[in-house]
């Protein structure tokens, strides 16, 4: 049997804003194996980081269930949840969310401290490593207001990744980056891809599905396969005429 990572079932979640529901997510259902480069492709708005916070743990479903690593998240206690936040789970945030006092070095080895993390000395070790396969090694004491979009998007992966996650979900990985910027962090997830990182990325990039292994899309509160879409939209070919 194939080994899963991350699985979430009927996945549903509306927001209520005033006397207002906006129901985003409807039944959103996915398995992802060992190594699996899945991408999920939707518009803005239909509800892409809703549904990588809910399969990272950052944010409950109304229905549904999310395992990882074997644990169901609704059953887990709080403090197992902080674990499998820590130590489980690397995310990328579509707007970076670093500390803007914190260095370079600081910012990607945060999470080295959280229960769960792999801790102080572990996670420098780790984190310079990271640091310098990205390309940051000569970065390391700046703050976040001195660089570059791709080099924020660079210790932003180096901090998801300091816990040696065994997934890691990203939030339009691409989204604020021009395309020389955007395609050599592309470069950098496929690298990390091949070395057998287990990846979720959530994107309205066309080209970045190219890369994946499987390619979903959210539409209408739910996943379906982009062969499905295909059948109707034609998606796939629009993927497939993009790729170099
Ligand atoms: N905290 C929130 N409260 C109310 N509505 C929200 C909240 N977060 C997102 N939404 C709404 O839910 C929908 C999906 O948002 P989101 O998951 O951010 O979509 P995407 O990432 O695909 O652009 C949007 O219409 C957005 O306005
Ligand atoms: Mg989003």
């Amino acid at each position: 049997m194939s080994d899963l990572v991350l699985s979430a079932r009927g996945l549903a979640r509306t927001y209520h804003l005033d006397r207002v529901d906006v129901p985003v997510l409807k039944d959103c259902s996915l398995d992802v194996e060992d190594g699996e480069w899945v991408a999920i492709l939707g518009a803005s708005g239909s509800g892409k980081s809703t549904l990588l916070h809910l399969l990272g743990a950052l944010d409950r479903p109304d229905a549904g269930t999310v395992h990882i690593g074997g644990m169901e998240l609704s059953r887990a206690s709080q403090r197992q949840l902080d674990r499998v936040r820590a130590g489980q789970v690397g995310f990328v945030f579509q707007f970076y969310h670093l500390l803007p006092e914190l260095t370079v070095l600081e910012n990607s080895m945060l999470p080295a401290h959280m229960p769960g993390g792999v801790g102080a000395s572990e996670g420098r070790r780790r984190a310079l490593d990271l640091l310098e396969r990205f390309a940051l090694g000569d970065r390391l004491g700046h703050r976040p207001r001195e660089l570059s979009g791709g080099e924020r998007q660079r210790t932003a992966l180096a901090r998801a990744l300091v816990n040696a996650p065994r997934v890691l979900l990203a939030d339009e990985p691409t989204g604020n980056l021009d395309a020389t910027t955007g395609a050599a962090i592309l470069d950098v997830l496929s690298d990390l891809h091949r070395d057998g990182l287990t990846m979720v990325t959530v994107t309205h990039d066309q080209t970045i599905a190219s890369r994946a292994d499987r390619v979903l899309e959210l539409t209408g509160g739910r996943l379906q396969l982009d062969d499905e879409a295909a059948e109707g939209a034609d998606s796939k070919a629009v993927v497939e005429s993009r790729r170099p």
